[in-house]
C-alpha cells in the first residue's frame, strides 16, 4: 500500500467523523456532531440539510421547557433568531426531521420531531419578551415540538437517508473531543470497516495507565452459600442419632477494573447499523475459595447459580446506544461423596489486560495474560475407608453488556465468561490400616491409603445471546483461552500413582438444580485426618 493510499484511507475513515462538534456553531449543512464534555462520547450525524436540524441556541432557539433525561417528550421554545430559525420550517417543515438536541435538553443527542404546533401556552419569561418584543408589540408564538426516538417512524423517502458514526468510551478523555478536523465540504459515505477499525486501534492503546481512575470492582471475603443438603441419620447400636449432611460455600474475592468502548456505523433513518464493535478491557485478581464438608454420602449439585451481580458504570447514549454492563459471579459445585470429607481449596487468577474485540475482528486481535495465582490446598478424610470420590465447583465470574440500539430496534447481550475450576478425585483404599494416630498428627496420612489428585482450568469466552442487525447472533463465539493445570497430585501410604485422568467437569447450559437423596455414611462419623495442608504456590502450577 502505498503512502498516498494510506493517507486517502485514513482521510476517508475520519472524514465525515472527525470534526468535533461546537455548541456555537449551528449544524445547518446536514451534518451534526453531539459529544460530551468529558470527551467520552460522540456522535455524528449526517445526510441532506433538509434531513437534519438544529434547535440549539446557536441554531436561534431558546428552549422554554425541557426535561433534560426524557426520550419522549413535548417541549416549548421560542426562536430568538429568524435568520437561524429558517432552516428549521426549509423543504416540508419540521416534522420527520431529525434535530439536534441542546446539552440540557432531552436523554438523547437527537430525537425525531412528530408534531410541531403553536403551543397553547405563549408565556415567555419577562426579560426575555422585552428582548424579543417586535415594534409592533408583539412577540414571536411559542411552539411546541413533540419528540422521540422512534427513528423507524422517519419516511427515508422524504428528506433521504441520514448516516450515522457513535464512538464512546467509560475511560474519560478517551474519544477526544479536542482533536480538530475541518469539516470537508463534501462528505462521501465512511469507508466501510475503517472506521471501526481505526477505532478498534485506539482502543487496543488503553492500558493501566488509561483505566488507572476507573473506579474498580471490589468483592471483599464474601461467602456464597453453594449447597446444603442433610439427612437424619437413626440411633444405631452404641452411635447415637445424627445428621450427615453436604455442604458447600465459596468465600469470593475479587477486584477488578473493567474499561469499555464501542463504535459503530450505519444510519439513523433508517434505523441500522451496518458496522459495530465493542471493546472490553479487564484487569482483574480473581479468587474464590470452595469449602466443602461432606458426612453423608450421595451426590449434590448445585446447578449453576448467580452468587453476586453489581451494575457497572456503563455507556449510555440513550435512543442511540446503550451498553448495560454488568459483573456477576456465577458458580456451580457439585459433589459425589462416599467418605467424611473436609476440603478447602482456592481458585485464583490474575487477568493482566485482556481485550476482547466484539464481534470478532481482524482489525483487532482479543487477548490477555491469564495466569495461576497462589492457591492453598487443605483436605481431610475420614481413615480406613474405600473412597473414589469426586469433588468439582465452577466460579464463573462474567461481564455481561445489554446493547440496544437506534430507539431499542435491536437488543443483544455479549458476556464474557472466565470459568475457572477445579476438580478433586480421591482414589482410596482401605488396604492395611496402621495404628490410629492422634488427632492432628501428622502422620495420620498413614491412614490414608491411595491417591489425591487436584485439578483447575480456566476457560475465557466470549459470545452473545441474540442477533444484532445481522452483525453477530448467538454463534459468534471466541475462546481467550483455554487450559488446564495439575494443582496437586498425591500417593499415600502403599500405593503408587495409579491416578485416574484428570477431569474437571464442564457445566451443563441448562440453568437447574438437580440433587439426590443422600444416604447415611456406612461408618461411625470418624475423626477426620489430614491428607494434605500445602500452599500451591502459583509457580509450582504447571499446565496439563
Ligand atoms: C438508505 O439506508 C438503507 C439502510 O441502511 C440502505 O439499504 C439504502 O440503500 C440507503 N439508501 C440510499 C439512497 O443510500
Ligand atoms: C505508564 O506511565 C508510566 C509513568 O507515567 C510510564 O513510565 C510508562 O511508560 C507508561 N506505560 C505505558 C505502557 O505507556
Ligand atoms: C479476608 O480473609 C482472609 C483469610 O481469612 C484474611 O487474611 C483477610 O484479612 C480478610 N480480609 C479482609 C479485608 O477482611
Ligand atoms: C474443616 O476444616 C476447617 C479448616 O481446616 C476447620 O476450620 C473446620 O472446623 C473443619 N470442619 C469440620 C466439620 O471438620
Ligand atoms: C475396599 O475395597 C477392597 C477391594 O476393592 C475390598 O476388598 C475391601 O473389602 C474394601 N474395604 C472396605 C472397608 O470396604
Amino acid at each position: 500500500m502505498s503512502l498516498s493510499t494510506i493517507a486517502l484511507l485514513s482521510l476517508l475513515s475520519s472524514a465525515a467523523y472527525g470534526f468535533t462538534n461546537d455548541w456555537t456553531q449551528p449544524c445547518f449543512d446536514g451534518q451534526c456532531a453531539y459529544s460530551t464534555d468529558l470527551g467520552s462520547f460522540k456522535v455524528v450525524g449526517w445526510g441532506s440539510p433538509n434531513a437534519i436540524t438544529d434547535i440549539t441556541a446557536a441554531a436561534g432557539w431558546e428552549i422554554l421547557n425541557c426535561d433534560p433525561n426524557a426520550l419522549t417528550q413535548d417541549i416549548r421554545l421560542v426562536c430568538t433568531n429568524s435568520e437561524g430559525c429558517s432552516h428549521f420550517y426549509q423543504s416540508n417543515g419540521p416534522v420527520g426531521k431529525l434535530v439536534r438536541l441542546p446539552q440540557n435538553c432531552g436523554g438523547s443527542a437527537f430525537a425525531r420531531i412528530s408534531r410541531n404546533w403553536v403551543h397553547e401556552d405563549q408565556s415567555l419569561p419577562a426579560n426575555l419578551a422585552r428582548s424579543l418584543r417586535r415594534r409592533d408589540g408583539t412577540t414571536p408564538d411559542v411552539q411546541g415540538l413533540a419528540l422521540d426516538t422512534d427513528f423507524a417512524a422517519v419516511d427515508p423517502a422524504q428528506n433521504g437517508n441520514v448516516s450515522i458514526a457513535i464512538e464512546g468510551s467509560n475511560v474519560p478523555g478517551a474519544v477526544g473531543n479536542a482533536e480538530v478536523t475541518p469539516a470537508p465540504a463534501r462528505r462521501s459515505r465512511l469507508r466501510r470497516r475503517g472506521f471501526l477499525k481505526d477505532i478498534f486501534n485506539k482502543f487496543n492503546t488503553f492500558d493501566k495507565n488509561i483505566t488507572k481512575d476507573l473506579p474498580p470492582i471490589d468483592v471483599t471475603n464474601q461467602t456464597f452459600p453453594i449447597f446444603e443438603d442433610k439427612v437424619s441419620c437413626p440411633a444405631s447400636g452404641s452411635i447415637p442419632a445424627f445428621d450427615a449432611s453436604i455442604k458447600a460455600d465459596v468465600v469470593a474475592n475479587a477486584h477488578a477494573v473493567i474499561s469499555l468502548g464501542a463504535a459503530a456505523t450505519g444510519t439513523i433513518i433508517p434505523p441500522k447499523l451496518d458496522e459495530f464493535g465493542v471493546f472490553v478491557g479487564l484487569n482483574a485478581d480473581l479468587k474464590g475459595t470452595l469449602e466443602l464438608v461432606g458426612s453423608a454420602s450421595g451426590t449434590a449439585d448445585s446447578g449453576k447459580i448467580s452468587l453476586f451481580e453489581v451494575g457497572v458504570p456503563g455507556l449510555d447514549f440513550p435512543g442511540i446506544l446503550t451498553l448495560g454492563p454488568s459483573f456477576k459471579i456465577q458458580g456451580q459445585a457439585t459433589a459425589n461423596l462416599d467418605i467424611d470429607a473436609n476440603l478447602s481449596v482456592d481458585l485464583a487468577y490474575h487477568v493482566d489486560n485482556a481485550k476482547l474485540f466484539f464481534p470478532p475482528s481482524d482489525d483487532a486481535a482479543s487477548n490477555g495474560g491469564f495466569s495461576p495465582l497462589d492457591s492453598p490446598l487443605k483436605l481431610s478424610v475420614s481413615p480406613s475407608v474405600n473412597s473414589s470420590a469426586t469433588v468439582a465447583a465452577h466460579l464463573i465470574p462474567t461481564i455481561d453488556l445489554g446493547v440496544s440500539a437506534l430507539g431499542g430496534i435491536a437488543e443483544a447481550t455479549i458476556f464474557l465468561d472466565l470459568d475457572a475450576s477445579v476438580s478433586t478425585t480421591l482414589s482410596l483404599n482401605a488396604g492395611a490400616v496402621a495404628s490410629v494416630t492422634t488427632d492432628g498428627d501428622k502422620s495420620a496420612s498413614a491412614d490414608v491409603n491411595g491417591c489425591v489428585d487436584v485439578g483447575a482450568g480456566f476457560d475465557v469466552n466470549a459470545g452473545a445471546d441474540g442477533s444484532f442487525f445481522g452483525l453477530f447472533d448467538k454463534t459468534t463465539q471466541i475462546n481467550l483461552f483455554s487450559k488446564k493445570f495439575e494443582l496437586f497430585k498425591k500417593c499415600l501410604g502403599t500405593s503408587t500413582s495409579t491416578r485416574r485422568d484428570l477431569e474437571v467437569r464442564s457445566l451443563p447450559t441448562a440453568f437447574y438444580h438437580h440433587k439426590r437423596a443422600l444416604a447415611c455414611p456406612a461408618l461411625d462419623p470418624a475423626n477426620l485426618v489430614s491428607v494434605a495442608e500445602e500452599a500451591i504456590p502459583a509457580d509450582s502450577i504447571a499446565a496439563l
